[in-house]
């Protein structure tokens, strides 16, 4: 949080991928805590530490999930660490610095928000929905996801792009949101905050309701499992081209405005 109120800078990995001393700081004091009580224990952290000897235990550290917002003054990001035995997630906690919450989960105990118990929300249909999705900030030009934001907008009470999918993920866990998604991310996004919403009695899957798994799902569809189907088949409409409500066309409204 002091470097977040300094603003520190940041370094740019990729054209808009940035990083910053406090992913680089964060990420280093959680491996040595990590070693420290878990020597045995591999690790898998997004700022490239990797400890892999084989163990059963593995640990996903996102050590700054929100980097874009925490480098320009936005306070939505948190800290998120999810544990694998043999890859099926047993442990997940997530914090949010700015809010002082702290959202943890542990296999078959239920999720928990500063020690009280959380639950998805009770929304039955998609049209009752609030949604939440981000962009990837790699291969920006590669994903087609504008078009599942336009279509599910209006499909919903609408959708969120606050910029940190483990946080987006803990939201749906709570009840803030009913459902997320999101193209191409990485197990240490999405460890804690699966486990979290599954915890939650939410439900996760792929795209195309094949189960969701830490070694190999970079497509995360979650929600409070009520309405999960009608997403599905949501998407394959979308994916298919079918029902596609028209996208205004800029040129149009333009003449139409003169
Ligand atoms: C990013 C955030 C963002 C999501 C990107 C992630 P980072 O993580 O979670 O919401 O849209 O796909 O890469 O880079 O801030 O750790
Ligand atoms: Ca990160
Ligand atoms: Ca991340």
């Amino acid at each position: 949080m002091d470097y977040f109120r300094q603003r520190i800078g940041f370094e740019l990995k990729g054209a808009a991928d940035l990083v910053t001393a406090a992913d680089r700081g964060s990420e280093a004091l959680i491996a040595r805590r990590i070693h420290e009580n878990w020597p045995e224990h591999d690790l898998l952290a997004e700022e490239g530490t990797r400890r892999e000897t084989g163990s059963a235990y593995r640990w996903h550290v996102d050590p700054l999930d929100g980097t874009t917002n925490f480098a320009h003054g936005y306070p939505v990001f948190c800290v998120s660490l999810g544990l694998a035995h043999r890859d099926e997630l047993i442990a997940g906690v997530l914090y949010d610095p700015s809010r002082d919450e702290l959202f943890a989960a542990e296999k078959g105990s239920g999720a928990t928000l500063n020690g009280n118990r959380i639950q998805v929300s009770k929304a039955k249909k998609l049209a009752q929905a609030l949604l939440a999705t981000g962009f990837p900030s790699k291969k920006r030009n590669e994903n087609p996801n504008i078009y599942f934001y336009h279509q599910l907008t209006l499909r919903s009470h609408g959708c969120r792009r606050a910029g940190s999918a483990a946080l987006d993920l803990a939201y749906v866990a709570c009840g803030r949101y009913d459902a997320f998604w999101e193209f191409n991310l990485n197990p240490w996004d999405t460890a804690a905050g699966v486990l979290l919403v599954q915890e939650a009695g939410g439900r996760v899957t792929r795209f195309d309701g094949s189960p969701w798994r830490i070694t190999d799902s970079r497509e995360t569809l979650a929600t409070n499992a009520l309405f999960h189907d009608e997403l599905l088949a949501e998407f394959k409409a979308i994916f298919q081209g079918r029902g596609l409500e028209p996208l205004p066309s800029p040129l149009e409204y333009a003449k139409k405005t003169e």
